[in-house]
């Protein structure tokens, strides 16, 4: 179904981004210089294009996996109105069957996450600026995870996007027919696998900043 393959492929793409976006955000334990010299590297690449090309190609990405998903859910509910009465493997099945919970949870996560440090409409961290006259994206996100309200939603956030990726990650080369007879032991383990290590990097920057590792 082209439906299935629009999820698979801009769910790769979304994947790399959140793995990417994790190795650059790590940076926070390495210090200020950088860290803002590799957000001021991103924001300026290519006198600054490259960075909207980028936004232009993961939202158009993003609308398509919600919309596909959308369309998914919609066409199974129709075909099996009655649902599944045998479950095989309960801890499968339950990342299966949350996707739509988890990815709508993380989307509403992402709309606070962009309003919290990239829109940042009341202005909480404007005029953080280093020496060099750069963002100071490290004190910003430092300053961000001194409230524990703040790590327990990211903490939550980054468990549920976890558990998306963790069938998302697998389903997809189902999907695309990568998936056959005798692959299927490693490939049923790379969702699980990369979550796992999203998991891990993506709680470590919240906890450990508030334990005091980033300052
Ligand atoms: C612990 C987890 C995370 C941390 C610490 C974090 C940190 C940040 C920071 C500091 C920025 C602003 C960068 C700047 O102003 O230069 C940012 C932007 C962004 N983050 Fe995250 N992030 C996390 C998780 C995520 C996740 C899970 C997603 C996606 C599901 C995500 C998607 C984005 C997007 C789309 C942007 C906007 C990039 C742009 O400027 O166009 N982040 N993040």
């Amino acid at each position: 179904m082209a439906a299935k393959a629009t999820m698979a492929v801009t769910g790769i793409v979304l994947l790399s981004f959140v793995l990417g976006h994790m190795a650059g955000n790590l940076q926070v334990f390495l210090g200020p210089e950088a860290m803002n010299s590799y957000a001021e590297f991103l924001h300026d690449f290519g006198h600054g294009l490259a960075l909207w090309v980028v936004r232009a190609v993961l939202l158009a990405c993003l609308v398509l996996h919600v919309a596909s998903a959308a369309y998914v859910v919609r066409v199974s509910k129709a075909a099996r109105p009655v649902g599944y009465v045998m479950k095989k493997d309960v801890a499968t099945d339950f990342a299966a069957r949350t996707m739509w919970m988890t990815g709508l949870i993380v989307l509403a996560f992402l709309v606070y996450h962009l309003l919290h440090f990239t829109i940042d409409p009341l202005g909480a961290y404007h005029d953080f600026v280093d020496a060099e006259g750069r963002h100071d994206v490290h004190r910003m996100v430092v300053t961000a995870f001194q409230s524990l309200p703040t790590v327990a939603v990211y903490v939550v956030a980054q468990v549920l996007l976890a558990i998306h990726i963790s069938h998302g990650g697998s389903s997809l080369f189902q999907t695309l027919g990568w998936r056959s007879p005798r692959n299927a032991k490693w490939v049923d383990r790379i969702g699980p696998t990369l979550a796992a290590v999203i998991l891990v990097g993506n709680l470590f920057i919240p906890l450990g900043v508030f334990a005091g590792l980033a300052s």
